[in-house]
């Protein structure tokens, strides 16, 4: 008998200590967790026989209670596998694979208070998260750190943007993990409230490589009723800890049990296009809770918008203004939003099939919106007395074009709650379908980030507030993505990065940048970069002198395929695009939403080569783009339909172009192509190349050549 318990003892004792390993369904990822001496729980991640992520230690810890990271027993393991495959509403692929093992373990002090930690492992990624299940110890509870930690195998290169709590409108710094300095960072953002707290710290999706040649990107899915995590570096461990942004207390996220943290996510792969077509942090997310999503269509726009950013026109109406230094040596008082103005944005975009005119600055309040840090701003409802609002109304209507409304908060949340549904009420009895919001400066409540638990609940309840409306929703400033459009469709695109419009009125953004968005920024999800800019000298407008676009005009056309989002603005002024109407009809033609996706080149901060096929049409897609350097590659079209002859359009960039000295040479060719084509790309320094691919009629056949 005695014998028999020390065997079930030692058993016991076995079971708890030893490691639980969970490998993903190819066998090729492998999570490893383990409670050590001290009842601290800690997991490793190898993928194909090397460690990713060394045994790090996981814990929480509460306010004003012991922490919640060591001195665990394990009470339970449980595992199972999942296997479903869904249809997103829009996306880059028509179905999605959600195919994955879990692990979770209750784990428990001796207190009694537990904490539960999930492990989802994909074959190229894992996600996990801490969950605090209904408990007498535990109930209402302030998170003041969390403890995860990614020890890391070497000092790998990194792409990163420094640890802002208000802002990720960065350009990239890329330089091995020692070398992180985010105060020292002089490619500031030149926009609204920097609030860096450490120059150890830095910002998600972060992505990695090693000297090996692994890609690491580390984020979080499902973002929800917590603050976003930011990573603090050990230099000397090479490990990263989570650093959540605290409100305006010091305190992390405020929580109720039952509840449970986002997901914590690792991808990693030794091919670089695999970063880019992964799904885990999408398949992480709930699905939508939007029952009905045939109001939701992804779309392009125009709008009054670049005028503004070049200082052709102004947001204000009288020009008047003192307090407007966003935009320093702009002229005041030349309204842009003007009935006229849109009417004939209006035009343009029935003419050339566009679904939405973006119109900022047609509401009162412009005057001094900016850097005053004062509530009472806008009101959302009441427009300037020369932007004729039912007017404006029925002319789009007349024309079959949406115009899409502006909610510009300027930071004062406070005031936006107040009179949001007012806001949409004039929305829906005016037929907007679609909202671009914005949260430039310091937010009100004082004291509270962008990023914090706070205004992550903040742009979840408005997500949801148009979802109940049947309103589209395009958020400028918020926290960055996690997925939540899986969640929320309507949730189109988000800006959380630094967009095209920097281009306008700064330093802007080096050639580089939009070959790294995709593997950090739009890993949570679409970004509204506002590409299709095709006036790329700002010395053309009279108040800018040496400012740029930093790309050839035929990469900012591969940027639509290549900077992923259902909603894309074509941003150039109108007038610059009827200039340049041959070029112009790749950003008409270009599809929004996607049957498939082909990653057909990538290297993070060199150069990116996506096809895509378009929803329920037999067309293809293609953008090439590259950093500073010029590039040559050959492309193969296997992936088009073999019984199929395509009418290709290329919009190349002219032999002699050049980002900086000549960007606005091109070529446009035409020719027929089948799957066996090898397509030759010549991508000059800053260039890209766009191609249209369309089934070729019986007249094609005759009017163009192969290519040869
Ligand atoms: C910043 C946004 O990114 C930009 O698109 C907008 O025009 C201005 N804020 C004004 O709201
Ligand atoms: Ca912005």
């Amino acid at each position: 008998m005695k014998n028999i318990i020390i065997s079930i003892l030692l058993n016991l004792w076995a079971w708890a200590s030893l490691a639980q390993v969970l490998e993903s369904p190819n066998r090729q990822l492998k999570l490893s967790f383990q409670l050590n001496a001290a009842g601290e729980p800690t997991y490793q991640v190898d993928f194909k026989q090397k460690t990713v992520i060394k045994s790090s230690k996981l814990g929480i810890e509460i306010k004003n209670q012991p922490s919640l990271s060591q001195g665990f027993s394990l009470v339970k393991i449980d595992t199972s596998s999942f296997d479903q495959t869904w249809a997103p509403v829009w996306g880059e692929v028509k179905n999605i694979r959600n195919q994955y093992k879990e692990l979770a373990v209750t784990l428990q002090q001796s207190d009694n208070r537990r904490l539960i930690i999930r492990f989802r492992v994909y074959d190229e990624g894992l996600g996990f998260r801490y969950e605090f299940p209904e408990q007498a110890n535990l109930k209402h509870f302030i998170v003041s750190n969390e403890k995860t930690e990614f020890n890391l195998t070497g000092d790998h290169k990194t792409f990163w943007i420094p640890g802002d709590y208000d802002t990720n409108e960065y350009t990239y710094t890329t330089s091995k993990l020692s070398e992180i300095n985010a105060e020292i960072s002089q490619k500031f953002t030149e926009i609204g409230t920097k609030t860096i707290f450490s120059p150890n710290a830095v910002q998600t999706p972060l992505l990695m490589k090693t000297a090996e040649g692994l890609y690491i990107n580390l984020h979080e899915a499902a973002l929800v009723n917590y603050s976003a995590m930011q990573l603090m570096l050990d230099k000397t461990n090479l490990s990263f800890s989570a650093h959540l942004v605290p409100d305006a207390v010091g305190n992390k996220a405020y929580l109720i049990a039952p509840c449970h943290t986002p997901w914590r996510t690792v991808i990693v792969s030794d091919k670089a296009a695999n970063i880019l077509a992964n799904k885990m942090i999408l398949n992480l997310n709930e699905p939508s809770k939007i029952q009905n999503t045939a109001w939701i269509k992804p779309q392009k726009m125009v709008g009054v918008w670049w005028e503004m950013h070049v200082g052709k026109s102004t947001w204000d109406y009288a020009g008047t203004q003192s307090g407007e230094t966003y935009f320093a040596n702009k002229p005041h008082g030349r309204h842009g939003a003007t009935t006229e103005n849109v009417k004939r944005y209006i035009d343009f975009a029935a003419k050339h099939q566009i679904e939405g005119v973006l119109v900022e600055g047609w509401n009162v309040g412009w005057e001094d919106w900016f850097g005053q840090w004062k509530e009472e701003v806008f009101d959302f409802l009441t427009p300037y007395p020369d932007f004729n609002f039912s007017e404006l109304t029925q002319y789009a209507q007349s024309k079959g074009v949406k115009l899409v409304m502006h909610h510009e908060t300027s930071g004062s949340v406070t005031n936006y709650e107040r009179r949001i549904d007012e806001a949409i009420k004039l929305m829906k009895q005016n037929g907007y379908e679609a909202v671009k919001t914005g949260y430039v400066g310091k937010i009100i409540p004082r004291g509270e980030h962008h990023d914090g638990q706070w205004m992550v609940n903040h742009y979840n309840r408005v997500a949801e507030k148009l979802a109940q409306n049947q309103i589209m929703l395009d958020a400028h400033e918020p926290v960055r993505p996690t997925g939540l459009h899986r969640t929320y469709p309507n949730w189109l695109a988000c800006e959380a990065a630094r967009g095209n419009e920097f281009n306008a009125w700064s330093s802007g953004n080096p050639p580089e940048h939009e070959t790294i968005l995709p593997f950090t920024r739009l890993m949570g999800g679409p970004m509204d970069y506002t590409p299709g800019i095709f006036q790329i000298k700002m010395n053309h407008y009279d108040v800018r002198k040496k400012e740029q676009v930093h790309t050839t005009l035929t990469k900012q056309l591969a940027l639509y395929v290549t900077m992923y989002s259902p909603l894309q603005m074509a941003a150039d002024l109108i007038e610059n695009y009827e200039q340049k109407l041959d070029a112009f009809q790749f950003i008409k033609d270009v599809a929004v939403d996607w049957d498939d996706t082909k990653i057909l080149e990538a290297e993070p901060g060199d150069y990116l080569t996506i096809a895509r096929k378009a929803k329920n049409k037999e067309e293809w897609y293609l953008g090439a783009i590259t950093d500073e350097n010029a590039r040559n590659s050959m492309i193969k079209l296997d992936f088009l339909n073999p019984k199929q002859t395509y009418v290709a359009t290329i919009y190349a960039d002219a032999k002699d172009a050049h980002w900086e000295k000549n960007p606005m040479a091109y070529q446009i060719q035409t020719v027929l192509v089948n799957q066996k084509t090898a397509l030759r790309l010549n991508l000059v320094a800053g260039g890209g190349t766009a191609i249209s691919l369309k089934p070729a009629s019986a007249e094609d056949l005759k009017k163009w050549k192969n290519y040869k």
